[in-house]
């Protein structure tokens, strides 16, 4: 255990003296734009420490996941992951965005959903039904 942690020192060392700057990078790919949550990491922050850190296999733990960038990373780098967050929202997410997804079942969903969409603004009074039948009084007040 000792020599383990030896040899992650210089190495945690070099990925902090690094140039950890992001702005510039893409972090439009895989999951990680699914959805909005404030104080995102850029996705190129974990794997940074994912990459150098871990080998393939290895278990990543983010104790506060957020939206899960740091899992969707460990997922992409062939590490399991372990997630938790005080938010019921970001773990909404975290799940959603690290479940692999069979592609045709999602186009079919899209889909359907364009489909009872169109149906619904047919005219402004099948729409105000379909809000009426779907929705309770709160949510309709705040549409
Ligand atoms: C900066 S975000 C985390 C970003 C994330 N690690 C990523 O990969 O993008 C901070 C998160 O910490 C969570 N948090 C704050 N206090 C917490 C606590 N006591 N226990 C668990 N999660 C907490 C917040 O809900 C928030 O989602």
């Amino acid at each position: 255990m000792a020599a383990m942690q030896a040899d992650l020192r210089p190495r945690l060392r070099a990925i902090i003296d690094g140039d950890l700057c992001f702005h510039d990078a893409d972090s439009g790919y895989a999951t990680h734009n699914f959805h909005a949550f404030p104080a995102k990491f850029p996705p190129q922050l974990p794997r940074a420490f994912i990459d150098a850190l871990t080998r393939p296999g290895d278990r990543v733990l983010d104790p506060m996941a957020g939206s899960g960038t740091t899992l969707v990373e460990a997922y992409l780098a062939g590490c399991p992951a372990v997630g938790v967050d005080i938010d019921p929202l970001a773990l909404l997410l975290c799940r959603v965005k690290t479940q692999p997804r069979d592609l045709e079942s999602l186009r079919a969903t899209g889909e359907r959903i364009v489909q009872a969409a169109r149906r619904a603004l047919r005219t402004p009074a099948a729409l105000a039904e379909a809000i009426r039948a779907r929705y309770d009084e709160q949510s309709r007040a705040f549409f």
